[in-house]
Parts: structure tokens; sequence; C-alpha cells
């Protein structure tokens, strides 16, 4: 039992002659910690700086995406203040009317239309469609004129004529202007320009009238022209 102790205390015994082995093995065990902990910290570190820079990437992208949506605000609000700026510049100070022929315009056998898809140049100063005249919207003096091409071998009339509601009924003619043709000739293009100061009330409708409308010559929406302004 003793003998077959000793082997097993030799055992131990040979297992006692190293004793440094289980605390090198217990230190390299604790090294191998120590570098694993030291690498893990590494690890987290590096993982915090790559998260820290995403973060910071990110917040970088939002402030650039930020600065352009109010710069393109900003462009936005600067429009609309040079379109605001614009029209204020652009609107007259006193009622204006300028109308002239277009692509929408039905004449009636006397009376001549105007266009208002041509964009009318209108400011205080009203285009009736039913009657195809100017209403004036506020009392003042106005230069009138219109401009007509025609074609015509008879007698032509151009006429600016004035309905007011002080002689209701009957129209007040304001300007005329007749071109007598040769009838020996073959009939040419003429023109009539017919311009001059009247004084109107609230309600006036003052239109162009021609002998015949058909006789009109239509080429370019700016060889018929109508309007009026206040002086
Ligand atoms: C107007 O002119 C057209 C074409 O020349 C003619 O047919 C018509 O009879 C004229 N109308 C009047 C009222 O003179």
């Amino acid at each position: 039992m003793a003998e077959g102790g000793h082997p097993s205390v030799y055992v131990v015994d040979s297992h006692a002659t190293f004793p440094p082995v289980p605390p090198r093995l217990s230190q390299g065990r604790r090294r191998a910690g120590v570098g694993q902990t030291l690498l893990f910290i590494l690890m987290s570190v590096a993982l915090c700086g790559m998260t820290i820079e995403a973060c910071l990437i990110y917040r970088l992208y939002q402030t650039e995406s930020v600065t352009s949506a109010s710069v393109s605000k900003i462009i936005a609000e600067q429009d609309a203040t040079a379109a605001k700026l614009h029209s204020h510049v652009i609107s007259p100070s006193k009622p204006v009317a300028h109308l002239t022929d277009g692509q929408d315009v039905v004449h009636a056998k006397e009376i001549m239309a105007w266009s208002t898809d041509a964009e009318p140049r209108l400011y205080e100063i009203e285009y009736k469609k039913s009657t195809r005249s100017l209403v004036i919207q506020k009392e003042g003096y106005y230069y009138v004129y219109s401009k007509v091409s025609f074609t015509d071998k008879d007698t032509f009339h151009h006429r600016v004529d004035l309905h007011t509601e002080k002689f209701t009924g009957k129209s007040i003619n304001l300007l005329k202007s007749r071109k007598y043709s040769n009838h020996f000739k073959h009939p040419e293009q003429s023109n009539s320009y017919l311009g001059g100061v009247f004084h109107f009330s609230k309600g006036d409708a003052i239109f162009v009238k021609v002998s015949n409308t058909s006789k009109i010559v239509r080429q370019d929406p700016s060889e018929n022209v109508f309007g009026a302004y206040m002086i």
C-alpha cells in the first residue's frame, strides 16, 4: 500500500518538481487574460471611434442638407421678393389700358373686339367682353387712342365712341376718321390712327367702331390696338 503509495507520492513529487509550472501556467493565463482585456479595450476604443466618426459624418451631412435646404429657401424668398418688387415696379400710378387683336377675337359687324388671351395691359380700367368696351373705374381725364389696319375699296370709317349713363341709349362719337378710296385703283392696305383727351366718369364705356370689321387686316395682333390712360 505504502509501496503503492510511494509511487503515487513520487508521482506527486514528480509533479512537485515542477512547482513553477502551475504559477507559470496561471501567469500565462493571466497574461492571456490581460492581452484579451487589452484587445477588448482596444477594439472597444476602435469601435467607439468609428461610432463617433459615423455620428460626426451623419451630423455633417445633416448640417449640409439643412444648409442647402435653407439656401434654396432663401433663393425662393428672394425670387418672391423680386417678383413682388417687379410687379410693384411695373404697376402704373394711374389707370392704364392697352388692348390688341388676337386669335380669340370675334368682332361684331361694326364694333371691334379685343383679345383677352394676349394678356392685355389693364390697370384700374376694365375690359367688358360682352360690349367689347373699356369701362372707366376712376373719374378723370384720359388720353384715348386706337389704331387699325384695313383694306377697303369703299369708304372706310374708324371711330371711338362713348357709352355713358348720362345719355342712356345713345353713344357719343369722340373720335372719327374716314378714308375715301379711289375706285379706279386696286384696294390698298391703309391705317388709321385716332387719339384725343376726354373726361370720363365712373362706369363710362368706350369702344371702337368701324364701317365693316371684315375689312380689318389681321396679320399681326399689334396692327390693331385700342387703349386709354389717365393723364
Ligand atoms: C362687309 O364686308 C363684307 C366683305 O367685303 C361684305 O360681304 C359685307 O356685305 C360688308 N358689310 C357691310 C355692312 O357693308
